[in-house]
């Protein structure tokens, strides 16, 4: 998709847009404030790992900033989007996942997933929303797994097929308000996220035999594509789940339970 221009003024001039890149400390969401930044932005780190975010926000150098967010309490994303200048883009990287068979897992297990993937992209989307003006862009990132179920990760996939609903109903709410509210939804890319799955033998191999572009993705495949759906470029587009997997979404998702059985030898 290639690096966008900053946009620019009737006159010429560019344009310095507000991104916050929420859960930007991190694995995918470092890769798309640092792309973010690089295309001229104006990047606002918020994660729950408050340390990380100013480290991160100090790698970028000024003027990007540091905030820090839960994105299950309600008071601290309102707070996040009142204590800012009002952004052009907002980028709700924000996740976490759990691992248990459905019989097994306690539900508050299941409930700190749906308030993280869930629930939290609902506080962004709303709080968001409603400081949010005309050319506005929101990205969320949902997941493979909001289509193709995995065995012991109930929570994880629910959350992100519920969000990626959510997406095209906030499409539906604020397109006549000029904001546009789209979805990538990325496949195995290893960051800290992925690697209690990815040390289990045969788990990466699995996910890579059921890929037509043969390998797995990079945090760099995923901020192009959020990049692309943050500027002009995508202004016609609204409601959309990009799907980033290099095709696995044509074959199967890997059975986890299965390698993590062998691995402990049962
Ligand atoms: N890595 C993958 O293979 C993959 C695949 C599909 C979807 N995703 C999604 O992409 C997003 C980024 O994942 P990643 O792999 O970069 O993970 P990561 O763990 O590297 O980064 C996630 C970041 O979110 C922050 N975070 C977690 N809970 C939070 C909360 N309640 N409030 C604020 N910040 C919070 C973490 O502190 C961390 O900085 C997630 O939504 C994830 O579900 C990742």
């Amino acid at each position: 998709m290639g690096r966008s221009q900053p946009p620019r003024d009737r006159t010429g001039q560019a344009v310095t847009r507000h991104a916050v890149v929420i859960g930007g400390a991190s694995g995918i969401g470092w890769a798309v404030a640092q792309t973010l930044a690089a295309e001229g932005a104006t990047v606002t780190i918020a994660d729950r790992n408050a340390e990380g975010a100013r480290d991160r926000a100090a790698e970028l150098g000024a003027p990007h900033a540091a905030a820090t967010v839960d994105v299950t309490d309600e008071p601290s994303v309102q707070a996040l989007f009142e204590d800012l200048p009002t952004p052009a883009v907002v980028v709700n990287c924000a996740g976490y996942s759990g691992f248990g068979p459905i019989t097994d897992l306690a539900v508050e297990q299941f409930r700190e997933v749906v308030d993280v993937c869930l629930t939290g992209g609902f506080l962004v989307i709303k709080h968001a929303g409603q400081r949010m003006g005309d050319g506005g862009a929101i990205v969320s990132l949902t997941s493979l797994n909001a289509r193709q179920p995995a065995i012991g990760m109930s929570a994880y996939c629910s959350a992100k097929a519920g969000l990626a609903m959510l997406t095209q109903v906030a499409a539906l709410e604020l397109g006549p308000r000029g904001i546009r509210v789209n979805a990538v939804s990325p496949g195995f890319v290893p960051t800290p996220l992925t690697e209690p799955a990815a040390m289990i033998p045969g788990v990466v191999e699995e996910y890579v035999e059921n890929t037509p572009l043969g390998r797995t993705g990079t945090p760099q495949d995923i901020a192009d594509a959020v990049a692309f759906l943050c500027s002009e470029k995508s202004s016609w587009m609204t409601g959309e789940v990009l799907d980033l997997n290099g095709g696995a979404h044509l074959k199967r998702y890997p059975d986890i339970h299965d390698h993590l059985m062998k691995f402990a030898g049962q």
